[in-house]
């Protein structure tokens, strides 16, 4: 393919790179004529393994060339990739005005241009940016209609700098976002060497994708310091703790707890997290992120709470107390807790768990919340239709098999408050929600 790179940083000099090596026609394009001028010599804007010689390679091929001209390049090329920087604003917000800016360019050009060219901007954006200002100003620009005219596509970019082109040829997934199967295609096209799993998602899915892996990494680097630090106040070595740690491909370094949903409880992450916070503390060592985990479980449990407020139903069925399924263990749920909360403001509930119905628990479980929850022990009956022609609203707790044929069988004034997304895909009517998805 003919190719435009619309900024030659580390990701537009990498592609320029990779994509000439791969056998495209590639026009490189930066308004910084050093960056242009290096590339028209064979030599690379930035410090990256294996990139001097492949741009020098590729430049005596003739199969890459860098231009100042942003509309030259667009002339030429059937697909443009839109590599500029994104940088923090003084606010901490995403600064757009190079990816405006070029985008003004590119569609300046394509008011002129015959023939179907795709844009496709591989700049980290914030969720939305694709539909509320790449399109409407390439559009606006063009006088031309994306997705028919001409093709727009989110295609994030994975490198890691210092491992950039092994990442290229590398990557952990492919994420593709288009406006039309032609844009789609030219990206599958360009993937279909690479052994990674590819997904064609929407724009913003695509897009808060690449934020879910910048804070996920961000939280990793976190998390391993502050485990680190507070392993090595007490003598403990830090290293050889995440070590043993990481070896947990089961639960730790895993898909596992990763799902959006609902609060955690139960008897031990409550009870440890907090302990934990606690020994920081008392060691006098600063650990913000992980004292910020028990506030971010409250407010997860807030939002809950508002969102049922917000239904404005007296009459609440709660199916699911427990803080997970398959269980009769009630200390620190969340479940409980929201309950409570519900009671205060006067809503009128009943509750079914078939692993806390009350006439087949026995022993210490049933002493327990008789003496710890009598409140709620009132409100807990035997057959889950009980809830379900109780409740205007009806929360469904925790993910027993059983509550998904719920879903299904309630009339249209009643609501659905999903907190752990026991359906993928809302059966019922629209009245079918959850806090997080
Ligand atoms: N650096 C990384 O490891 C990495 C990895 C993945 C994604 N990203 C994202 O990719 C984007 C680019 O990152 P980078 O590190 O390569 O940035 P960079 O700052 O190194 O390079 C951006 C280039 O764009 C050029 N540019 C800006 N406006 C232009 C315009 N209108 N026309 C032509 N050129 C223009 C600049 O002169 C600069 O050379 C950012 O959104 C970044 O968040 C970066």
């Amino acid at each position: 393919m003919d190719i435009a790179i619309f900024g030659l940083g580390y990701v537009g000099a990498v592609s320029a790179a990779c994509l000439s090596k791969e056998g495209h026609n590639v026009i490189g394009v930066d308004f910084n004529d050093s960056k242009t001028d290096l590339i028209n010599k064979g030599k690379s804007p930035v410090v990256e393994k294996d990139v001097d010689e492949m741009i020098a390679e590729a430049v005596s091929k003739g199969t890459l060339r860098a231009t100042t001209d942003n509309r030259a390049a667009i002339r030429d090329s059937e697909l443009a990739i839109v590599c500029v920087g994104t940088p923090s604003a003084v606010n901490g917000n995403l600064n757009l005005d190079f990816v405006q800016r070029v985008c003004e360019d590119i569609g300046e050009e394509l008011r002129e241009k015959d023939g179907f060219t795709a844009i496709i901007i591989r700049s980290t954006v914030l969720p939305g940016t694709l539909r509320t200002l790449v399109i409407p100003t390439l559009e606006k620009a063009s006088g031309k209609k994306a997705g028919v005219d001409f093709g727009v596509g989110f295609f994030p970019e994975f490198l890691r700098e210092s491992t950039a082109v092994y990442d290229f040829y590398n990557p952990p997934k492919v994420v593709i976002a288009a406006s039309d199967d032609r844009t789609r295609g030219m990206l599958e096209s360009l993937n279909a060497d690479f052994d990674a799993p590819l997904s064609c998602a929407d724009y913003e899915v695509a897009e808060m994708v690449k934020y879910a892996d910048n804070t996920w990494h961000a939280l990793k680097v976190a998390f391993g310091n502050e485990i680190g630090s507070i392993s090595k106040a007490i003598d403990i070595d830090g290293g050889a703790v995440m070590d043993i740690f990481c070896q947990d491909t089961k639960l730790n370094i895993s898909s596992k707890y990763l799902r959006p949903g609902f609060a955690f409880g139960g008897s031990c992450l409550p009870k440890d997290v907090r302990a934990l916070n606690y020994k920081g503390r008392s060691l006098d060592l600063e650990l913000p992120l992980i004292n910020s985990i028990m506030p971010s479980n409250r407010s997860h449990i807030d939002r809950a709470m508002q969102m049922i407020l917000d239904l404005n139903e007296k009459n609440v069925g709660v199916l699911g107390l427990s803080f997970k399924a398959g269980t009769d263990d009630l200390r620190e749920s969340p479940m409980v807790e929201l309950v409570e909360r519900l009671l205060g403001k006067g809503h009128e509930i009943r509750i079914f768990d078939q692993n806390v119905n009350l006439s087949r628990l026995v022993g210490a479980n049933r002493a327990y919340i008789y003496e710890h929850l009598p409140h709620i022990a009132k409100l807990m009956v035997d057959e889950m239709d009980d809830v379900v022609t109780h409740g205007g609203t009806i929360v469904i707790g925790n993910s027993d098999d059983r509550f998904s044929e719920v879903v299904g069988r309630l009339n249209d004034s009643q609501r659905v408050i999903d907190l752990v997304r026991i359906e993928n895909e809302a059966k019922a009517n629209g009245g079918y929600n959850g806090i997080c998805w």
